[in-house]
């Protein structure tokens, strides 16, 4: 199958190709105005040594994680610089030919690298279904993996992992507390020093009705936290009490969003968000993201002392038997984390 970005440059494109137009955005998604406010959290006050700072980001860290499982996060210390030189060579990855970007492919099966040209998934009736988007997708850790070629790729995927693990480890001492565990708590129990980390960049082309294509479906990320950064072109929507809200980056910032695990740990306090990430017929949109989960062989269950007053809500699962099933679970079938639930 020939890539989206294919796709789009040898032809003059006018209107979408049927096997990509499934989806209408009958709900339409509502920019939060100024009654609503997506949540920021400014990381720099983590490390402050004024108590007050200190509890008021712990209680912005249990709004946003509670209301939301959505914020911003400023003063968070990676340099603009590095971030600008990773979409310049992630850019530079996809503009390589098809076959030299096909050669990365890995079938690891613990970490597999993935080049796609399209994205695909079936739906239930086994119907092949098509997403506006290219990608590509591998394990920085607890295995460090990279593409050899742009020759700047791999050092700057490994310091930028290097740099989101170590913010990653702190918002989750800020996490653990706001729930009113130990702040080590959730560090040890999810083995973050052999963590999970994923390097994903999706490569989401101009696309001729983008109302009716979808670069990629209403889903949850199976992780703890997931952080995200785009090339300066929105597409990313949350959803909100029922309604899908559009986000606007704040300068420098990283989108942050809970993910499955953070909702078993957390005993269903903090539930994973869902989210899609929608496409427009005028730019094209890079979105760089990173799943940071807990090391591959963690059995994730809800965390002990939550327990005292409450039953357990949810049923203990290894983490990568969880990613694996979340990764071949089809279109609008129950999803894993359902499945995983207790009455
Ligand atoms: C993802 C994701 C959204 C986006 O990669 O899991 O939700 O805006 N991406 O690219
Ligand atoms: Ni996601």
């Amino acid at each position: 199958m020939p890539s989206v970005k294919t796709l789009v440059q040898s032809q003059d494109l006018k209107s979408l190709p049927s096997d990509y137009a499934h989806f209408s955005n009958s709900d339409k998604s509502t920019v939060a105005g100024p009654e609503v406010s997506l949540p920021v959290i400014d990381f720099s006050l983590l490390s402050s040594t004024n108590p007050d700072e200190r509890a008021k980001v712990i209680q912005d860290l249990r709004n946003a994680c509670g209301e939301w499982g959505f914020f911003m996060l400023v003063n968070h210390g990676i340099p603009e610089n590095l971030i600008n030189r990773l979409f310049k060579t992630c850019n530079d990855f996809f503009d390589m030919p098809e076959e030299e970007k096909l050669k990365f492919e890995t079938t690891n099966p613990r970490f597999p690298v993935m080049v796609r040209s399209g994205s695909t998934t079936c739906d239930v009736s086994n119907q092949k279904v098509l997403f506006w988007r290219d990608y590509l997708r591998f394990f920085v850790h607890p295995e460090f993996y990279c593409p050899n070629k742009p020759t700047e790729f791999s050092d700057l995927v490994s310091e930028y992992s290097q740099r989101t693990r170590d913010v990653n480890r702190k918002l989750l001492q800020g996490i653990s507390q706001s729930l009113g565990l130990e702040e080590d708590y959730i560090e040890k129990a999810m083995d973050l020093k052999s963590g999970t980390q994923i390097f994903a960049a999706n490569y989401y082309p101009p696309c001729p009705q983008p109302e009716s294509a979808i670069g990629i479906p209403p889903h949850t990320d199976h992780g703890l936290l997931t952080f995200l950064i785009q090339n300066g072109v929105g597409g990313l929507e949350i959803q909100h009490k029922g309604k899908w809200f559009y986000v606007n980056a704040l300068p420098n910032s990283i989108f942050i969003n809970t993910g499955d695990q953070l909702e078993i740990l957390s005993n269903g306090k903090y539930k994973s968000v869902w989210h899609r990430a929608v496409v427009n017929n005028k730019k094209t949109r890079i979105s760089l993201v990173i799943p940071n989960g807990p090391s591959p062989d963690t059995i994730v269950s809800p965390a002990a002392p939550l327990l005292r007053e409450t039953p357990a809500a949810y049923a203990p699962m290894n983490y990568m038997e969880y990613v694996n099933v979340q990764r071949t679970t089809r279109l609008n079938e129950k999803p894993i984390l359902d499945r995983l639930k207790l009455h």
